[in-house]
């Protein structure tokens, strides 16, 4: 109910290119976040095929939002990859932000089977991309798939996030984008949002997926869009873009996806 009311909202008030006077935000607009200029990947989208139709039951030790961190739980492949995958549509549109702003290290919090790491990773071999899971039975897979895709530019980082990612961005390389897709609920998203923006680089940008799945989440990408150091806010429901570059002009959009 909760995400029906948020959407009808966003509904409502989103925009489109005609309402966007910013050359920087039209042209970021029409040329990136609605262009349709890449498309599925084959090889990509069968193993997503192949992993909704796969029945085997795994072990992970679940964690994020709605569960007990380090419990310990009984999953079918195909429901993890019906329930966490990001749809095929945003990934699409990341691997594109990451081709028009030439950008090369990539985090990701959040891995799952790898269907959305594996979009990013692809962009072009000089990428890195470093993605972080909780459930070593899920990176396990996840491996498994980069190693069947013939992706060698992405390391996994094993473990709850809370303890891992500081440690890992002490000795990090600047990143260009940071997409959050692990933990939704607000006290980490801050967080984590906090950790990582030292480390971005000026012309670089932070994503949150599921901006409106909760009322927690809702108020954690309100309080983001109004960070002193983002400049730019793009809401496309789905998901949250935050410019960090202090010379585009600061504005918040809602613009249709
Ligand atoms: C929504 S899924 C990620 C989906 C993935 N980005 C994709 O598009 O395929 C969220 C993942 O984050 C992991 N996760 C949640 N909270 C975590 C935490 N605190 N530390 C590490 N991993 C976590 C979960 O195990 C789950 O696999």
């Amino acid at each position: 109910m909760y995400q029906l009311l948020a959407y009808i909202k966003y509904w409502l008030l989103s925009v489109d290119e005609h309402s966007l006077h910013s050359p920087f935000l039209y042209k970021c607009y029409t040329e990136v976040v609605k262009s349709k200029s890449n498309t599925r990947d084959p090889a990509i989208e069968e193993l997503r095929k192949q992993l909704l139709r796969n029945d085997t039951i795994v072990e992970i030790e679940e964690m994020g939002a709605g569960s007990r961190v380090n419990s310990s739980n009984s999953r079918k492949i195909s429901e993890i990859a019906k329930h966490s995958a990001t749809p095929t549509r945003f990934s699409l549109l990341l691997l594109r932000i990451i081709q028009q702003y030439d950008f090369k290290g990539i985090v990701e919090l959040g891995t799952s089977l790898g269907l959305n790491t594996a979009y990013l990773a692809k962009s072009n071999e000089e990428v890195k991309v470093t993605t972080f899971e909780g459930s070593g039975t899920i990176a396990g897979l996840a491996n498994q798939h980069f190693e069947q895709l013939g992706l060698s530019n992405i390391e996994v980082v094993i473990g709850n996030i809370d303890q891992t990612l500081e440690t890992w961005l002490a000795t990090a390389s600047p990143i260009d984008l940071a997409y959050l897709d692990a933990n939704h609920r607000y006290e980490p998203t801050i967080r984590y949002f906090e950790l990582l923006l030292p480390k971005i680089n000026q012309q670089g940008m932070i994503i949150l997926d599921d901006i409106h799945w909760s009322k927690e989440m809702n108020l954690a990408w309100n309080e983001l869009k109004n960070h002193p150091q983002v400049s730019l806010s793009i809401d496309l429901f789905e998901g949250g873009i935050l410019f960090l570059n202090p010379e585009i002009p600061k504005d918040q959009y809602i613009l249709s996806f």
